[in-house]
C-alpha cells in the first residue's frame, strides 16, 4: 500500500509499522504493564453507540469551533509527543508544518528534538506548549518567557509523569542503551529508508537547513538526549507548581492527565483554564479506566468552568464525535499523527488529519448535527455518565 492508498489511521498504522525498525515502532506504539488501559481507551468507544437524529437539516455543516477566543477549523487537534523524532528527522517542525497546512492546533511537548522557537518560526498555525516542569525551578520564569514569546498561545502542564511508566516493551528491547545492541542495529539496517532519514536528520539540521536557530542554539537530536530529557522530565508536579506557573504564565493554562472529576473546584480556584482528561495514551499508570469513561464525570464536575479536552484512543472522526457528545471542548490524536509522520512526513501528517476531518463531517452529517453545538448527549448511549441509570451508569 501507498500513502496515497491509505483511507484511515489504521492503514496509516500499517504503513508506520512496515517503515520503522520493531524497535523504534513499539516506543511509539506501546503502553505501559499489561497495557490494559492502552486497549481500553480502544474499546470503550467502540462501547458507545450513537443515537442519530436523521431528520435533522444537516445540508450545510459547520466543524469549526471557539476555544480560548480562538476559532478552530475545527476540534481535532494534535496532542504532544516527545521524541517524535524516531518516526522522523523533521520531527516537530514538520508536524507544526502539516498542522499549519491543516489548520489544527498542535500541542508541543517539552521533550524536542527542536528548540521551541524553531518550531515557532516554521509554523504560521496556532501553537501549544506542552510543559514538563526544569528540575529547577529557579529557571522556570526564563522558559515561560520564551514560550510566551516564541508565540505560543496556551500552556499545559502533564501531571501524570511523576516518574516514568513501565514501557516493557522498551525494557525488553533496550532501544536506548549504548552502544546500541546489535540487534537494534539490524532492525535499523532492515529499514534502510528510515535510517538514512534518521542519521541525516541531524547533519541537515546542524547545516542550518531547518529551522532558524543560531548555530550554538539547544538542540536535543541524540537519543541519548533524548532519553536524558525523557528521565529529567519525569518530575513530581504538585499543587504548588500550578500556583507557581499560574502565577507566571498569562494565557491559556491547562492542566494535561486529569482522570477524575474531583480535583476541578480546587484547579477552578487556582485560576486553572483547561483540563485535559488523558492517561496517556496508556503509556503511564496501567490499570487506569479509558478516558472516554471518565470524560462525563470531569465534564460534569467541570460544570462549564473548566474547558475539558480529551485524548486517548481516539482513530476515527467517530470516536471525536462521541466524545464532543459527551462534553469534551476538542480532542486530542497522538500516535494517528506518528504513523502519519513516519508514513509520509510533513504530507502525511496533513493526510491524516484531513481523513479525520472527513470522518468528523460525515459523522456529524448522518448523527443530525450541523455544528459542533449540535453535538450533544442525547446523541450517544452506552456512556459511563453519573448518575445515569443502567448497567453503564456508575
Ligand atoms: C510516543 C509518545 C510520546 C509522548 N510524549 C508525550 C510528552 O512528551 N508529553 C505529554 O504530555 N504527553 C506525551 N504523550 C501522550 C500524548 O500527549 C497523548 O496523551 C496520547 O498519545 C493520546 O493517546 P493516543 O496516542 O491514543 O492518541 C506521548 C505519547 C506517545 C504515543
Amino acid at each position: 500500500m501507498r500513502m496515497q492508498d491509505a483511507v484511515n489511521v489504521e492503514d496509516f498504522r500499517r504503513l508506520a509499522r512496515r517503515r520503522l525498525p520493531r524497535a523504534v515502532f513499539d516506543a511509539l506504539e506501546g503502553g505501559a504493564g499489561d497495557e490494559v488501559s492502552l486497549r481500553r481507551n480502544r474499546a470503550a468507544f467502540d462501547r458507545i453507540e450513537f443515537r442519530p437524529r436523521p431528520l435533522a437539516d444537516v445540508a450545510k455543516r459547520d466543524l469549526s469551533t471557539t476555544v480560548f477566543g480562538e476559532r478552530l477549523s475545527m476540534p481535532i487537534m494534535l496532542a504532544p509527543t516527545g521524541a517524535s523524532r524516531l518516526a522522523r528527522s523533521a520531527a516537530e517542525i514538520a508536524v507544526a508544518r502539516a498542522a499549519a497546512r491543516a489548520d489544527v492546533v498542535y500541542m508541543q511537548s517539552t521533550v524536542a528534538a527542536f528548540p521551541l522557537e524553531d518550531v515557532a518560526a516554521s509554523s504560521t498555525g496556532s501553537l501549544w506548549y506542552q510543559l514538563y516542569l526544569p528540575p529547577d525551578r529557579a529557571g522556570l520564569g526564563d522558559l515561560l518567557r520564551r514560550i510566551a514569546a516564541a508565540g505560543y498561545r496556551a500552556l499545559a502542564i502533564t501531571i501524570d509523569t511523576s516518574i516514568l511508566g513501565n514501557r516493557e516493551r522498551d525494557t525488553r528491547n533496550r532501544l536506548m542503551s549504548r552502544p546500541p545492541r546489535p540487534r537494534i542495529v539490524l532492525q535499523g539496517a532492515g529499514k534502510p529508508a528510515w535510517a538514512t532519514d534518521f542519521l541525516r536528520g541531524k547533519a541537515d539540521y546542524l547545516r542550518g537547513r531547518l529551522g532558524t536557530a543560531p548555530p550554538d542554539a539547544p538542540s536535543q537530536l541524540s537519543l541519548d538526549q533524548t532519553r536524558d530529557t525523557i528521565m529529567a522530565a519525569s518530575d513530581c508536579v504538585t499543587w504548588e507548581d500550578v500556583e507557581r506557573v499560574r502565577a507566571l504564565w498569562t494565557g491559556p493554562l491547562i492542566i494535561k492527565g486529569l482522570m477524575r472529576g474531583d480535583e476541578c473546584d480546587r484547579l477552578v480556584e487556582m485560576g486553572v483554564d483547561g483540563v485535559v482528561v488523558s492517561n496517556h495514551g496508556g503509556r503511564q499508570l496501567d490499570g487506569v479506566p479509558a478516558t472516554i469513561d471518565v470524560l462525563p464525570e470531569v465534564v460534569d464536575a467541570a460544570a462549564g468552568r473548566l474547558t475539558v479536552f480529551l485524548d486517548g484512543g481516539v482513530r476515527r472522526g467517530n470516536d471525536a464525535a462521541k466524545a464532543l457528545a459527551l462534553g469534551a471542548a476538542g480532542v486530542f490524536v497522538g500516535r494517528p499523527y506518528l504513523y502519519g509522520l513516519a508514513a509520509g512526513g510533513e504530507a502525511g501528517v496533513v493526510r491524516m488529519i484531513e481523513l479525520l476531518r472527513e470522518e468528523l463531517d460525515r459523522a456529524m452529517a448522518l448523527l443530525g448535527a450541523a455544528t459542533v453545538a449540535d453535538l450533544d448527549r442525547t446523541l450517544v448511549s452506552g456512556a459511563r455518565v453519573p448518575g445515569a441509570p443502567g448497567p453503564a451508569g456508575r
